[in-house]
């Protein structure tokens, strides 16, 4: 496995808007937005792309276009950062894979899960939050299932229990993440972290 800390003045800013305690969902959801725009830079680095030949108005030249590629969000932190992706990743198919964690003893729950094909696919999954890992390992673990061949990760905060998890159970991902925080409080969140992403984005308790 292999973790990627993302390191631009411009992720730090947004990261700093959505630790703030006092930020309110609508900044929060345009923070995520933004700092995902980032991460999805950095983690398509290697995508497949494919060769053809335009022509400028000045001449023929060469032009790029990038294959096929597949995103699940985790939901629901996962949605904050899907815009970016769709904004950014030309005819992106997007699957949704729905899990919520046991407030007590944080094992992960499936509810909900509806990829699109994924045979042979390089999958994004975006999971904002990397805390014990259970639930970024189950997603992985669904997608590669369901036939993916090369599976990146988009977290936005990491901690470093759910790192060393999701490396022991797949060690064959790449993670992208804005921050590696220090660790996790006594009820499984990331600290100094940023709360509850999924309540922060969408304005529950
Ligand atoms: C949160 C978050 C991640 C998960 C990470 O989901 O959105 O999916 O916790 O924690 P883990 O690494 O310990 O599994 P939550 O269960 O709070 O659901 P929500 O996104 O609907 O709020
Ligand atoms: N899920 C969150 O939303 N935040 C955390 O800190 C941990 C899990």
């Amino acid at each position: 496995m292999k973790l990627t800390t993302l390191d631009h003045p411009l992720a730090k800013h947004y990261l700093t808007v959505l630790r703030d305690r006092d930020t309110e969902p609508e900044e929060f959801r345009n923070a995520a937005r933004r700092l995902c725009y980032s991460l999805v830079m950095e983690a398509t680095r290697d995508l497949p792309m494919e060769e053809f030949t335009i022509g400028t108005p000045l001449e023929a030249t060469t032009g790029f276009r990038s294959s096929t590629a597949v995103a699940s969000a985790v939901r629901r932190a996962g949605l904050g950062l899907l815009d970016a992706v769709i904004d950014l990743i030309p005819h992106v198919k997007v699957g949704f894979a729905g899990v919520q964690r046991n407030e007590e003893t944080a094992q992960p729950i499936e509810y909900y899960f509806k990829p699109p094909d994924l045979a042979e696919a390089t999958v994004l999954i975006l999971e904002p939050m990397l805390a014990t890992g259970g639930s970024l390992s189950w997603a992985i673990g669904k997608a590669k299932d369901s036939g993916a061949k090369r599976v990146i990760c988009l977290c936005v905060v990491a901690a470093p229990e759910g790192v060393e998890r999701v490396g022991q159970e797949h060690d064959d991902v790449d993670i992208f993440v804005a921050s590696l925080d220090r660790d996790l409080s006594d009820n499984f969140y990331i600290q100094p972290g940023l709360g509850d992403m999924g309540d922060r984005l969408f304005g529950t308790t």
